[in-house]
């Protein structure tokens, strides 16, 4: 069966460069994102100050307008920042930790940029509650659930475990949740882009991601989906004064929060981030995440086998619909075959405990699952590892 989804590589320049099949940390650049940083620094150098009325002010809501198209949000809902750590830090810093409900439920294999917040949480008053996995690869949905608690504050998951690629079930996460009174904050960095999301049907309370990598996008560009009726009651104390009602007031007296999406902001925006960000957006929209996410569970599918087929472990589930965009290999010197791998200009990655990384996306061609496989057999046949 032909794939017309290649026709896309021609869009992006280092596919021709290398097997990229990174996609799980580094999406490609799109060639017209050249066009667009060049949009940027022409507006910075004949616009200047005016630039501010005429679309950077607004861009966290335009640009978040995008994302909110793929992620299922409203428009208005999402705003972009620096990066998923920060967005954390926001939504921790809406509640109120040294109460009797201060109890915030994660798992153990979530990012650890995100435990780290929820630790540095326990110095105000959290108990922090991290479910462990068993085999690496999952969480027990059961453990997690009874974790949930009527003391539970907030319950801050992963949508897709970033080393194995699980997916979690975040309906049931949300529904259990709701009916303890805690909310629900979702990371779906590593499903936004590949694995279909709508957080209004999964009905999370918050939802944070980046740019960088299934969507192509590039550093600099984070975002934050809050549910809207929540917005009144939120007055995070990771603020700024773009945050403010009347910013231009510059009002030294505690902040009177903007009643839309803009309280949750700080101070500048990265305004050439969103420049870089804005054609992978428009990309992935337009390939569509259900003709992304067919292709994904076909080629990743495919990858197991022949890794299978060649003896190597999968340390991803096997099952397509708990699966990612990515598969795990354990191999033995799993770090240096990675360093070979580099060299010869296969784009993968190791992460200790789980395996060597490998993720193709929409523009991969078969072809380069079968080399990748082959390329590792030949380095583990050939090399001698001290
Ligand atoms: C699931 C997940 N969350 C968060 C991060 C880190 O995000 P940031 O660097 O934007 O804080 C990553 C990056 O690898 C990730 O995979």
């Amino acid at each position: 069966m032909p794939d017309s989804l290649l026709d896309w590589r021609k869009e992006f320049p280092a596919l021709d460069k290398s097997a990229y099949l990174i996609n799980h940390s580094l999406g490609a650049m799109p060639r017209r994102t050249r066009d667009r940083l060049n949009e940027y620094a022409d507006i910075w150098s004949t616009r200047s100050i005016r630039a501010w009325e005429e679309g950077w002010w607004e861009m966290p809501i335009a640009v978040g307008n995008l994302i909110g198209g793929i992620i299922g949000a409203g428009e208005g809902e999402v705003t972009m920042h620096p990066n998923v750590s920060v967005c954390q830090s926001i939504i921790a810093s809406c509640f109120e930790w040294n109460g009797k409900r201060n109890k915030i439920v994660s798992e153990g294999l979530n990012f650890p940029s995100n435990l780290y917040i929820h630790h540095q949480l326990e110095k105000l008053g959290a108990r922090v509650v991290t479910v462990p996995s068993e085999d690496g690869i999952t969480i027990p949905l059961d453990k997690l659930l009874a974790a949930i608690d009527g003391e539970t504050l907030l319950v801050s998951v992963s949508h897709v475990i970033f080393k194995s690629a699980y997916i979690q079930d975040l309906r049931a996460i949300a529904e259990r949740a709701h009916a303890m009174g805690a909310r629900v904050a979702a990371d779906i960095y590593q499903s936004a882009g590949t694995v279909p999301v709508n957080v209004r049907e999964l009905d999370v309370d918050f939802a944070t991601g980046g740019s960088v990598k299934w969507l192509c996008g590039g550093p600099g560009a984070g975002y934050l989906y809050v549910r809207r009726d929540l917005w009144p009651s939120l007055e995070p104390r990771v603020t700024g004064w773009m945050a403010h009602r009347h910013p231009f007031a510059f009002d030294p007296e505690p902040i009177e929060f903007a009643d839309n999406a803009f309280r949750f902001l700080q101070g500048t925006p990265n305004i050439p981030g969103m420049y870089a960000a804005r054609s992978g957006y428009e990309i992935i929209s337009e390939v569509g995440v259900e003709n992304i996410r067919a292709k994904s569970i076909r080629q990743t599918s495919m990858l197991i086998e022949l890794a299978e087929e060649n003896g190597f472990s999968v340390r991803s589930p096997k099952d397509p619909a708990q699966r990612g965009g990515t598969v795990t290999l354990d191999v033995p010197n799993g770090y240096e075959v990675t360093q070979e791998l580099l060299r010869r200009d296969f784009l993968v990655d190791y992460r200790p405990g789980a395996g060597i990384r490998i993720a193709p996306h929409f523009y991969s061609k078969d072809e380069e699952l079968e080399l990748v496989v082959e390329e590792i057999q030949s380095i583990l046949g050939t090399r001698v590892f001290t």
